[in-house]
C-alpha cells in the first residue's frame, strides 16, 4: 500500500477487473493512454491477462489500483525498470468522471516517490501528447520536467501528433522536499 496525500495505491487484485475495465475501456481514455491501435478488449482478455501475469509476475513492472475513499478510480504504475541505469517508465490511467480532480498528479507524486525511496531509481520518464494539457499539467505539478519533443510520433483520431518525453531525475525529486529521508541512525 502506497499512500499519497488523497489516493490510496494497492495491488490489483482479480475482483478489481470489472470496475477497471469498466473504468478505462473508454474510447477518451484510450485514445490518450494507448500507443498502439485502439482496439476492443472484453473484461475476459483483462481477466486471461491477470492470470498469466500472476503465474509469471514480471520482475520490470509494478502496477497499483488507485483509489479515492475506498473506490476503484483508475490504475498506474512503473514499468521498464531497469535495475542498472536505475529508471524507469511511468504509466498512469484514470477513469474520466475523476480526471481533473487533482488524483492524476497526487498518484503520479506517490509513484515517483515509491520508485526513488524503494526501488532506488533514479530517473522516472514518460511520453504524453503535447495537446493534453490536462495530462502535462499533472505531470509539471508532479515535478516532471520536458526533455524533448518527438514530433510526430503517435497516431491519433486520424493525424499524427507530437509527444513530450518528460522526466523526474532523484535530485530534482530530493530538492522539492518531496523525500523523507529517514533521520540519520535509524
Ligand atoms: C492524465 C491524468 C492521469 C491526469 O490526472 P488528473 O487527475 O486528470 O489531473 P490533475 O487534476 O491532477 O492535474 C491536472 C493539472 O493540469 C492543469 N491543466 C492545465 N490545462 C488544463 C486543461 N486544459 N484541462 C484540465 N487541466 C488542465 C490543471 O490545472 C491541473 O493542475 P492544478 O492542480 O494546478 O489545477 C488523467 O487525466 C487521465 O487519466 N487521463 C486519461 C489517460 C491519460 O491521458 N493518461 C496519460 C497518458 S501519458
Amino acid at each position: 500500500m502506497l499512500n499519497g496525500e488523497r489516493v490510496l495505491l494497492r495491488p490489483i487484485a482479480r475482483q478489481d477487473l470489472p470496475e477497471i475495465w469498466r473504468l478505462l475501456e473508454d474510447l477518451e481514455v484510450a485514445v490518450r493512454s494507448d500507443a498502439g491501435p485502439i482496439h476492443p478488449v472484453s473484461l475476459a482478455r483483462y481477466e486471461a491477462r491477470f492470470d498469466r501475469e500472476a503465474a509469471d509476475p514480471s520482475k520490470d513492472e509494478a502496477w497499483f489500483v488507485i483509489e479515492v475513499d475506498g473506490r476503484a478510480i483508475g490504475q498506474g504504475g512503473l514499468y521498464r525498470i531497469d535495475h542498472f541505469n536505475r529508471r524507469c517508465e511511468l504509466g498512469i490511467a484514470l477513469g474520466r468522471v475523476h480526471w481533473g480532480k487533482g488524483f492524476g498528479q497526487d498518484a503520479v507524486r506517490t509513484l515517483v516517490g515509491y520508485a526513488f525511496e524503494y526501488l532506488s531509481m533514479n530517473r522516472v520518464s514518460l511520453q504524453v501528447l503535447a495537446e493534453d494539457p490536462r495530462a502535462v499539467g499533472a505531470y509539471r505539478k508532479a515535478g516532471f520536467v520536458e526533455e524533448g519533443r518527438l514530433r510526430q510520433q503517435g497516431w491519433v483520431r486520424g493525424r499524427f501528433h507530437d509527444e513530450l518525453l518528460m522526466s523526474i531525475l532523484r535530485d530534482e525529486w530530493e530538492s522539492t522536499g518531496e523525500s523523507h529521508p529517514e533521520p540519520a541512525g535509524n
